[in-house]
């Protein structure tokens, strides 16, 4: 059989490392997902040996790819604020690779990851347009693609909206930290996504992360947006098949051309 198709998804949290082997052929997970605390303080030491010691129970020697909640340029990790600030500047690419004695592996964007994800296999699939993926946990995550290709790195988490960041009030840990109702906190998410749809008109937004299994309790108020919102349908598993298919060549490629021939 040609296992050309199975790379190992790592995504990394604030909380938690989770790991498993995906067959990016299909965006499932063919072993069970491994977990790991994140160290604390999370250092690139620390992070990468947790990572090692998932990889090795996983009897794993292949090709990797891992999402990283910041933002990565060439290899190397220019912010993390959810992270210890000794990642800043870190090769990170270089020192997995050595870390776990593998000839490949890429590293990007934690929400681009999840966002590439749900629009080959989840909520995005076969959507034409513009679609724009918000994580909402920890921080906020974005991802913003185009008849399923991906414009990484986009980092609108941080967008400042009434001269706040928008991570300070329409993240689920700004919700957790000031006690806010779901209707209060529905009404910032709701203030975020006008301003993402006044700048990107997009045709879909998917919203990501842990609420996306309760949307019971917050779509309701976000009454303001036009374009259509939908929950991300892959839960966790998002972030670890879409960090896997960062280690696909060309999959920004392929994703166009599977769109091309769609009916
Ligand atoms: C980071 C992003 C990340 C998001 C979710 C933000 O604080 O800047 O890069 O995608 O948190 O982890």
């Amino acid at each position: 059989m040609n296992d050309s198709h199975l790379i190992l998804g790592v995504d990394i949290g604030g909380t938690s490392i989770k790991a498993a082997v995906v067959d990016t052929s299909r965006g499932a997970l063919t072993t069970a997902v491994l977990r790991a605390k994140t160290p604390q303080p999370a250092t690139p030491k620390g992070v990468i040996a947790a990572i090692g010691e998932l990889a090795k129970r996983l009897k794993w020697r292949g090709p990797v790819g891992v999402g990283f909640p910041g933002l990565i340029k060439h290899g190397v990790v220019r912010r993390a604020p959810n992270l210890d600030a000794s990642w800043v500047r870190h090769e990170i690419v270089d020192h997995l690779r050595r870390a776990l004695g593998v000839s490949f592996a890429a590293v990007g964007n934690d929400a681009d990851a999840a966002g590439l994800a749900e629009a080959r296999f989840g909520a995005g699939r076969g959507v034409r347009g513009t679609v724009v993926l918000v994580t909402l946990g920890t921080g906020i995550g974005s991802a913003v693609l185009h008849n399923g290709s991906l414009l990484p790195d986009t980092e609108l988490g941080h967008l400042e909206v009434g001269g706040q960041d928008a991570e300070k009030f329409a993240s689920t840990v700004a919700r957790e930290r000031n006690k806010w109702t779901w209707e209060q906190w529905g009404r910032n998410v709701d203030r975020y996504l006008t301003t993402l749809e006044y700048m990107l008109a997009p045709d879909l937004f998917i919203i990501g992360g842990g609420v996306s299994a309760e949307p019971e309790q917050f779509f309701r108020y976000l009454e303001n947006v036009e374009a259509k919102i939908v929950p991300a349908t892959m839960g966790n598993d998002a972030g670890i098949v879409g960090a896997a298919l960062f280690a696909v060549p060309g999959v920004k490629a392929l994703a166009r051309k599977r769109k091309r021939t769609a009916p």
